[in-house]
């Protein structure tokens, strides 16, 4: 059995335990979730541990990135199965917050997020980032830590945070850390609960996709609208399978590319029955096509 980290609930018990870690010289990772937590996060908490020797995790279900149609009410929270991959995964300090602590009464202040914030994710989920930049910055505000670790996974997340945090002249380093994928290929996620048996089975025509995109790319196809046509119609070759986006993006600026010359991302957002999901991965253009 590992020991189990140390759990907080209140901002004050937070903030002194990161106190004392640092008063024994030790840097501090910071791992943002909110719970439900897979080999994924444990991916971030173990590079945390790794390049900082001390790793605070978050879990906080955060209500106000969820829009009225999401799945803020079933949003999965098992905080003792979490606590128990944690001890596995030698976090040290967990730091799971009430309502009433994070939003108390009278709470009204809201970051508005960056541009690379408007399309993709921002489009189709509006005020999602503006929750997520909100309770970003409020965390890491509450930890001061050294390092703060996100996945590619949420790719458009990462880069929101990342321009955040150089905008706002937050002293902390972004660290992103590659997606964590099933032994199919489906990235891993909280949301994967949700599948049915036959649902999960064809949720890997995600990862499948994005592989035909690559694949493509890679045998010399340079026109973005070809490969999202060959994707479109593969996501769809599977029955309870609706499209949000398939998109060939700039990867720092997310603007649509039109050739692929330069190094692009392929990003998705599926539904699957009720479930919605997503996935992305780089695309790299041979030096000399075929
Ligand atoms: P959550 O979905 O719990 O994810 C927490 C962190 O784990 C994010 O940085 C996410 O990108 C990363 N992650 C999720 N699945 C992953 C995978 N398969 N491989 C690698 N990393 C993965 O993202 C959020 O929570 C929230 O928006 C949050 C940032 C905590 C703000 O509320």
């Amino acid at each position: 059995m590992s020991k189990q980290p140390r759990l907080v609930s209140t901002i004050c018990e937070f903030r002194e335990a990161i106190g004392l870690a640092r008063r024994e010289g030790k840097r501090i990772g910071l791992v943002p979730t909110m719970g439900a937590l897979h080999e994924g996060h444990l991916s971030l908490v173990g590079a945390a541990r790794a390049e900082c020797g001390f790793c605070a995790v978050t879990i906080y279900v955060n209500p106000s990135q969820f829009g009225p149609r999401d799945d803020y009410a079933r949003y999965p929270r098992s905080l003792e199965a979490d606590l128990e991959a944690l001890a596995r995964g030698k976090a040290d300090l967990v730091f799971a917050p009430g309502d009433g602590e994070v939003y108390p009464p009278g709470y009204s202040t809201w970051v508005e997020p960056p541009a690379v914030a408007a399309p993709l994710e921002g489009r189709h989920r509006p005020g999602h980032f503006r929750g997520v930049t909100t309770i970003v910055l409020k965390l890491l505000n509450m930890a001061g830590a050294d390092a703060a670790y996100f996945g590619q996974k949420d790719y458009q997340q990462a880069l929101v945070i990342r321009r955040m945090v150089e905008d706002l002249n937050v002293p902390i380093a972004i660290r992103v850390l590659p997606t964590v994928r099933e032994a199919d290929g489906l990235a891993m996620s909280s949301r994967n609960r949700y599948l049915t048996a036959a649902e999960r089975q064809q949720a890997v025509i995600l990862w499948q996709s994005l592989c035909l995109a690559r694949d493509l790319v890679a045998r010399g196809e340079r026109r973005a609208a070809a490969v999202v046509e060959r994707v479109q119609s593969l996501i769809l070759s599977v029955r309870p399978a609706r499209i949000d986006y398939v998109a060939l993006v700039h990867p720092e600026t997310l603007e649509p590319v039109g050739e692929i010359r330069q190094p692009s991302l392929a990003t998705l957002a599926v539904v699957i029955g009720r479930t919605r999901l997503i996935d992305n991965v780089l695309l790299e253009p041979p030096a000399h096509p075929s």
